[in-house]
């Protein structure tokens, strides 16, 4: 089956081998003398070269297809083909090398869980920690940088969710592919020629909200609907799974924080901290390494702030590279911290009774793909260094000041760092009442949250630079 329409592979003519080659994940057109591909994670350049009028013809080509605007004055232009296929464009001379061009492809072939065991990304243990994770219905932020993997872990995460779920996703481009029989999927769509029907993620989480789902997956949350989500998982929408551009755990907490203040809500900083840490429980990063493998390197619990209004998460598990074989791949092994999440004393009780006490142990847990060695845990210690023992990390100092604290606020005393306090499914932030007070009078109702901030409104064009990055 072919990946475009017929006219479309005409006018790509020389770079069809590579679209229908499975091998090919992605061909970037740099101008019309350089073309690279993506083969099996790495980069490689080819021969390849078109005209330049015949690309202009390509990328006009494929405006017309999804019947969005393509010119002098919207150079850009992003857009997912019927196939699935992602596709990014930047006319000359803002593309200073001409047309610029990348077609991401999308692949039927489902990723699973042993699939990813199989590539190393994961190992049987990780996997089994984020199934878990999924079935207790934590809220969950998958996090990494472009093309590390971060949408196709959600895929596999949500092939956790059970099939009885009422499940609503939410995305820009739909790339989910979710299975279980009680499925709602929204797709955001920009705005047309004219500018108008553009309907966002913030609206379609306004309706999903609405919708009485069991369960929210959204693609990715970047703008100003973060805060409503983060509202929304702490209101009682728990197992909650998402992705956000960062690369540490600790960035990813600062990303859905600054995300939260495009909503236009206005909220002291701490408070917007206190959402954050509060909504999410864990993190899971992705990261795309130079041999073009991707993995899971860090499975992160998020802690209820310190006494100064800072984030401090926890390492579960994290990946350490230990070495790059002559042949560049890298070698490295999963770290597990010894620390027992929040969550454990749940786990027995809702049937994963074997992530019990030596499971969070200290530990290594080598993928499955290394030469033979003994597998994971009590086993590896002999041989490897002993694993850091790690408090539970602290933010760095905040850019800005809390402005809602006042200097004389009473303080709840901060946790002991090395005995987190459990957090309850309600409620796992305890500000100091005063605060709390002023949280929840400046927290108005759903309905009226759902403000924007104005200058958004119109920025939230597909085809101005920095709102609808690919990730
Ligand atoms: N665990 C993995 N191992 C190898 N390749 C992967 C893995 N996960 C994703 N990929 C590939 O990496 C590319 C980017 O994946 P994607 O999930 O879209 O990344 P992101 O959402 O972070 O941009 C895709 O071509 C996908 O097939
Ligand atoms: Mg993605």
């Amino acid at each position: 089956m072919s990946m475009f329409s017929e006219s479309l592979r005409a006018f790509l003519k020389p770079v069809v081998p590579f679209l229908d080659d499975p091998e090919v994940s992605e061909i970037l057109i740099n101008g019309p003398k350089e073309v690279w591909v993506e083969r099996r994670g790495k980069l490689h350049r080819t021969e390849i070269v078109f005209t330049e009028e015949g690309l202009l013809a390509a990328a006009r080509n494929m405006a017309q297809y999804v019947g969005r605007p393509l010119s002098e004055e919207r150079p850009r232009l992003d857009a997912r083909l019927p196939d699935g296929s992602r596709i990014h464009v930047v006319l000359p001379p803002v593309a200073r090398r001409g047309t610029t061009i990348s077609i991401r492809k999308f692949f039927a072939e489902k990723l699973t869980a042993d699939k990813l065991i199989a590539l190393g990304s994961v190992t049987k243990k990780v996997a089994r920690l984020l199934e878990a994770a999924v079935g207790l219905r934590l809220n969950l932020v998958v996090s990494g940088g472009t093309g590390s993997g971060k949408t196709s872990l959600l895929n596999v995460l949500s092939q956790f969710i059970a099939q009885d779920e009422r499940i609503l996703t939410i995305e820009d481009s739909a790339e989910l592919q979710l299975t279980q029989p009680h499925l709602v999927s929204f797709e955001s769509r920009p705005a047309d020629r004219l500018g108008k029907g553009q309907v966002d993620i913030g609206d379609l989480l306004h309706s999903a909200l609405r919708l009485r789902p069991d369960r929210i997956v959204v693609g990715e949350v970047r703008g100003g609907e973060c805060f409503h989500l983060l509202q929304a998982m702490n209101t009682g929408h728990g197992g909650t799974l998402t992705t956000a551009h960062a690369n540490t755990p600790i960035d990813t907490l600062r990303r859905l924080e600054s995300s939260c203040l495009l909503s236009g809500v206005e909220l002291p900083l701490v408070a917007v901290r206190a959402q954050v840490a509060s909504a999410v429980h864990l993190v899971v990063c992705c990261e795309r390494f130079a041999d073009g493998t991707r993995k899971v390197t860090h499975v992160t619990e998020v802690l209820p702030l310190d006494e100064r209004g800072e984030y401090r998460v926890q390492d579960l598990v994290t990946w350490q590279q230990t070495a790059r074989d002559a042949d560049g791949r890298v070698r490295g092994t999963f770290v597990w911290h010894g620390a027992r999440p929040a969550f454990f004393a749940r786990l027995a009780a809702s049937g994963y009774g074997d992530l019990d006490e030596r499971y969070f142990g200290k530990g290594f847990d080598v993928p499955d793909e290394l030469p033979p060695e003994p597998a994971t845990g009590e086993l590896q210690r002999a041989a490897l260094p002993e694993p850091p023992r790690r408090e539970p990390e602290r933010a760095p100092p905040p850019q800005r000041p809390a402005q809602a604290r006042k200097p004389d606020a009473p303080r709840t005393p901060a946790p002991p760092l090395s005995k987190p306090e459990p957090r309850t499914e309600e409620s796992s932030i305890e500000l100091d009442p005063e605060l709390q007070r002023e949280v929840e009078t400046r927290l108005p109702t759903e309905s009226t949250l759902i403000t924007r901030n104005p200058l958004e409104r119109g920025r939230d064009d597909d085809t101005q630079p920095g709102t609808r990055r690919r990730t």
